[in-house]
């Protein structure tokens, strides 16, 4: 009987402390995971997509090898989060602001298949 006790206290207590912490502990900490997709095609869907996120609030990100100066199309994917893309690396040279949520099935002539770079802050 005394052991059963000491054992559920002790379960209790482990429960507790493995328990998850809360959701806006996680997102605080680890961030939205993807502000962009970009694609190698016109219209979203086509071409070769992916998702990518920034490194934190205006921090530059490259785009990888197989995407710099292969993005013919892209969105924002997350809401309250606006990017910036740009044709050169460290963010620089001429640009686009992609508003949150917004859409670009293709990309002004000076853009496409040009971008290399992007960063994302809160709007
Ligand atoms: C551009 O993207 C396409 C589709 O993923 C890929 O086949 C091609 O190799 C890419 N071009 C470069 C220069 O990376």
């Amino acid at each position: 009987m005394r052991s059963t006790a000491v054992f559920a206290t002790l379960l209790a207590a482990v429960t507790a402390a493995l328990a998850a912490p809360s959701p806006a502990t996680i997102s605080k900490r680890q961030g939205p995971s993807f502000y962009i997709v970009v694609c190698t095609e016109p219209d979203i869907a086509a071409g070769t997509c992916e998702p990518f996120g920034g490194l934190g609030e205006g921090v530059c990100t490259p785009f990888p090898a197989s995407f710099n100066d292969n993005i013919s199309s892209l969105a924002s994917t997350f809401d309250g989060e606006a990017c910036t893309v740009y044709v050169n690396d460290g963010c620089t040279g001429d640009s686009l602001v992609v508003e949150h949520l917004q859409t670009y099935n293709t990309l002004p002539a000076n853009l496409d298949n040009a971008l290399s770079s992007f960063k994302c802050s809160a709007v």
